[in-house]
């Protein structure tokens, strides 16, 4: 077998694997390091389309504005199966960057400001090629609960016009 037939087949391990660990959030990190695990574990969640993982990054009855048609998505149902519908036929990465992390004195809510690059592809037959890519930032309110650190409010603030040629929503 020659190494481009196996460098697909490398990647799909590589990535199946990667799609299956989701962070422990183990009370040995100090609470801006479980902030930030939650807050880095929703790449994960939409990119590989792992719906069950959504439930790691927002709290049962969060609220998130994506702007557009995803501006009103209350609880975690309707924010996982709306954002999950946003990246059907597409390929996507969502890079995080600049974080700023505020924890309150009780150390039991925080809010956050974390930059993202979205990059989507169509892996649609018809849009083949088409691609788009987001810049902007996420505000987020976080409580610590139970399970740990969860979104609890988020906003989707755009900072530069998008580039591409993707048609979206
Ligand atoms: C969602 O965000 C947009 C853009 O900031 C804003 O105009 C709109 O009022 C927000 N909607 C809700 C329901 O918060
Ligand atoms: C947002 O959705 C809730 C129900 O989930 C509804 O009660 C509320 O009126 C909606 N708000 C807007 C601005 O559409
Ligand atoms: C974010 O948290 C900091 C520290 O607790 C607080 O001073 C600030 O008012 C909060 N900002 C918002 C927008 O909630
Ligand atoms: C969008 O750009 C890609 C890459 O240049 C190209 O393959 C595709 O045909 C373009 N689609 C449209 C609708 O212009």
């Amino acid at each position: 077998m020659r190494i481009f037939n196996i460098i697909p087949i490398i990647l799909s391990l590589l990535l199946s694997s990667t799609a299956a660990h989701s962070p422990s959030n183990p009370t040995s990190l100090t609470p801006w390091e479980q902030i930030h695990q939650t807050l880095n574990t929703y790449p994960l969640a939409i990119d590989f389309k792992n719906g069950p993982l959504f439930a790691s990054v927002f709290a049962p009855d969060a609220f998130a504005n994506y702007t557009g048609y995803l501006s009103n998505l209350t609880g975690i149902d309707a924010i996982r199966d709306g954002l999950l519908q946003s990246v059907s036929g597409l390929a996507s990465q969502h890079q995080l960057g600049t974080t700023v992390i505020n924890i309150a004195e009780d150390a039991q809510s925080a809010n956050s400001t974390t930059y993202f690059t979205a990059s989507l592809f169509s892996v649609a037959p018809a849009t083949a090629g088409d691609f788009t890519i987001l810049f902007g930032l996420y505000a987020d309110d976080l409580v610590n609960g139970v399970e740990g650190w969860r979104i609890v409010k988020r906003q989707l603030v755009f900072m530069a016009p998008n580039l591409g040629n993707l048609t979206l929503g």
